[in-house]
């Protein structure tokens, strides 16, 4: 960590029979966070990992593990997650009815709270919960699958939750999900991301260094906020 953007690459795209090879790649490749897509087959149409390979991951890396929970019973297995050593534990809005209980019951448990939402759902669902939470996760393609498109209705969504989050000084990273590439990471960081999730943009090329540098160049293009403020004044 440590960066101003924090790229945290996705291993739904790596190869899984080379997982701690894929990890420590990018580890040395400059990642900030290690994205781990866990899928229910219910909540989303695919099946991925659960708590053993979290455990396992935490043995082998030094990143902190960014859990992304697609799942329809998010409650019943934040116990077992938090014990696997997840650093973020982040649920979807759609699957926590009793959303603040579950952020607390994360929370209570050490781990950093996150939030996260379908790109249908409107961000004002969120509006209650930012105090609460250490992350913010914006999804910009439906989730299930790794390499699909970047939504672009979905850039208006990411100023809105930076607006949210600046006018209750929140430090929560706001990080984005699905269709992240080298070609639009300066967009997002310039519409209020601080953090990006990149699966096939990353695990797809050849030299993930240079891939993660890119990316990282792109993103750090943007003058932050304040000092733009600064510089107008
Ligand atoms: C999608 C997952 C993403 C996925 C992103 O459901 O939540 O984290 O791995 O993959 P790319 O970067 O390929 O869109
Ligand atoms: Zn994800």
């Amino acid at each position: 960590m440590g960066h101003p953007i924090h790229i945290a690459p996705s291993i739904l795209s790596a190869d899984f029979a080379r997982l701690a090879d894929e990890v420590a790649a990018v580890e040395r490749a400059g990642a900030d966070l290690l994205h781990v897509d866990v899928m229910d087959g219910h909540f989303v149409p695919n099946l991925t990992v659960g708590p053993p390979i979290v455990e396992s991951l935490k043995k082998v890396t030094k990143l902190p593990l960014d859990v992304h929970l697609m799942i329809t019973n998010a409650d019943a297995f934040i116990p077992e997650f938090a014990e696997a050593g997840a650093d973020y534990l982040t649920v979807h809005v759609e699957a926590c009815p009793h959303l603040h209980r579950t952020i607390q019951s994360i929370r209570e448990r050490g781990v950093k709270a996150g939030v996260t939402l379908n790109p249908a759902t409107p961000i004002s669902l969120l509006q209650e919960i930012m105090g609460d939470v250490d992350l913010v996760l914006i999804m910009s393609v439906n989730p299930g699958f790794g390499g699909q498109t970047f939504i672009p209705a979905v850039f208006k969504k990411i100023a809105q939750a930076r607006v949210m989050l600046d006018a209750i000084n929140s430090h929560a990273l706001l990080e984005v999900d699905g269709g992240v590439k080298v070609d639009n990471a300066r967009e997002i960081v310039a519409a209020g991301a601080t953090a990006l999730v990149a699966g096939s943009a990353i695990f797809s090329e050849h030299d993930y260094t240079a891939t993660i540098a890119a990316m990282r160049a792109a993103a750090e293009t943007v003058v932050p906020q304040k000092s733009r403020a600064a510089v107008n004044r």
